[in-house]
């Protein structure tokens, strides 16, 4: 098989040398890090990342802002508020920081990668330290090594995705599930997206780097793994995604192998296959549909239509008996007509998707469809939304209430966090789960017995 899309690898190397030198600098000080991140999975994977390489540098975390040395956001750019949180956030930091002597504030991300947003920074916020991108962030401990020793501001954002970056050290939120990024970057340019322009081409990463990351997390404890890019199905290095799926699928200690996202163009049979076959699989599949009317998915440049969406999702349901299907859905693109959108609200039904994240079309400068001249209105976009998400909720209500009396096995996650005497965890089917509990069985698979289906989770009883 072809290595398409396969990639260079950059290794960390360098920058624990800079680790190691902050960390002797910062030996005996106490200091802590404060991290936000914005965003997606894959944010929450690099974020990760930046956690790793802090702690690496002898910081340790915080929850509380007030109270950490060095401040770290890190940023998305799907949608436009998240851009105006950020300034939102930042403007407070600037008398925070007159009043706390050394406090550093980091601004990394995607957002960064857009070089209007750089200069706005440079120009408007003035008390920020260190700014970075997506393609350099390993190069963290290089930056603030040099903020602190050149005493000047540090702005470094490289263009490209000049390879995949190795050996990265990851500090995980969680001691039960794992991020495991397997591709980087996306060659879709769907006309709506701004992911392309800052996340850079799609570059696969190599098995053999997935596979002991995933070892492991094993030999942690780790029980669950989902496996992240932009658009799984098109990974290529040296095997597919189906193949990447089989030269997991031996590895003791792992439980259960999730994947998001897919690309409806780019799902195979074989990965339907693989799924089926692989006792691991979750029965989970997220498949974003964007909108139900063809001409839009056209405009979309989404390259395909209802019609073979629909047929999709009736051969997975055909081969795949209890799974849960998951899709992002747009309303208010430009253009969208009445018609387009209730062709929307007819295909949702259709398909009988279990959830669904919504989201109101945000002009992103750069993509083709900012450009757009037949902007939709907001109080048109508001008020369908509002009508999507009724029906979302409706329908996700009546694939919960399905579940009741049934016993599904749930991954424990923890307590809940407004009652003590409330576990929490995850179904395979991605569904949450409280029951009441008075033992502790965090990181447990346990079967519980499904009493209740409410629109945001299940109610069970531990059976
Ligand atoms: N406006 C609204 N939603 C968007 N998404 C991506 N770009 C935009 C945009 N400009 C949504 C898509 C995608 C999800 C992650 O974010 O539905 O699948
Ligand atoms: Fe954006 Fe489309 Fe790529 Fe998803 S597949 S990241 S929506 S361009």
């Amino acid at each position: 098989m072809q290595n398409r899309n396969s990639a260079d690898c950059i290794v960390f190397d360098e920058q624990a040398e800079y680790c190691h030198q902050i960390a002797s600098m910062n030996r005996g000080r106490n200091l802590k890090y404060y991290i936000e991140t914005l965003g997606c999975q894959m944010n929450e994977a690099d974020s990760e990342q930046i956690s790793g390489m802090l702690i690496q540098m002898g910081y340790t975390d915080t929850l509380d802002i007030a109270k950490a040395d060095i401040i770290v956001f890190n940023t998305c750019c799907v949608r436009e508020n998240a851009e105006f949180k950020l300034y939102g956030h930042i403007g407070k930091l600037k008398t925070v920081k007159q009043l706390k002597e050394g406090l550093l504030i980091v601004i990394c991300g995607c957002m960064m990668q857009q070089k209007h947003i750089v200069e706005k920074i440079k120009k408007s916020y003035k008390h920020i330290d260190i700014v970075f991108g997506t393609h350099n962030r390993h190069e963290f401990p290089k930056l603030l090594f040099r903020r602190i020793t050149e005493k000047k501001k540090i702005y470094e954002v490289w263009e490209d995705n000049k390879g995949i970056i190795e050996k990265v050290p990851v500090k995980r939120k969680s001691i039960i599930t794992a991020f495991v990024p397997i591709t980087y970057g996306c060659d879709n340019f769907c006309s709506y997206c701004i992911v392309p322009y800052v996340r850079g081409r799609e570059k696969s990463r190599n098995p053999e780097m997935i596979k002991n990351e995933i070892i492991n997390l094993a030999s942690e404890g780790i029980n669950e793994i989902t496996l992240l890019g932009q658009n799984v199905n098109s990974y290529n290095c040296g095997m597919d995604f189906p193949g990447l799926l089989y030269y997991i699928s031996d590895i003791s200690g792992i439980d259960r192998i999730r994947f998001m996202t897919s690309h409806p163009k780019d799902l195979s049979d074989n990965l339907i296959k693989a799924m089926k076959e692989i006792p691991q699989m979750c029965s989970h599949i997220h498949l974003p549909l964007q909108s139900g009317s063809n001409s839009i998915l056209k405009q979309m440049n989404r390259k395909y239509t209802k019609d073979e969406y629909l047929f999709l999702i009736e051969k997975i349901r055909e081969s795949l008996k209890d799974i849960t299907i998951s899709t992002d859905i747009i309303v208010g693109f430009p253009g969208e007509t009445e018609d387009d959108f209730q062709e929307t609200l007819q295909v949702y039904e259709k398909a009988g998707f279990d959830f669904a994240y919504t989201f109101i079309y945000s002009k992103r400068s750069g993509t083709p469809a900012a450009n757009r001249e037949d902007q939709i209105p907001d109080d048109v976009k508001n008020r369908r939304f509002a009508k999507l998400i009724s029906l979302v909720n409706d329908m996700t209500l009546k694939s919960n209430i399905n579940d009741e009396n049934k016993v599904l096995q749930v991954l424990v996650e923890g307590k809940s966090r407004t009652d003590d005497l409330v576990m929490t965890g995850r179904t395979r089917s991605n569904k949450i789960v409280n029951f009441k509990c008075d033992t502790d069985f965090t990181g447990s698979l346990i079967d519980v017995k499904i009493v209740k289906g409410h629109t945001w989770h299940l109610e069970g009883e531990k059976i």
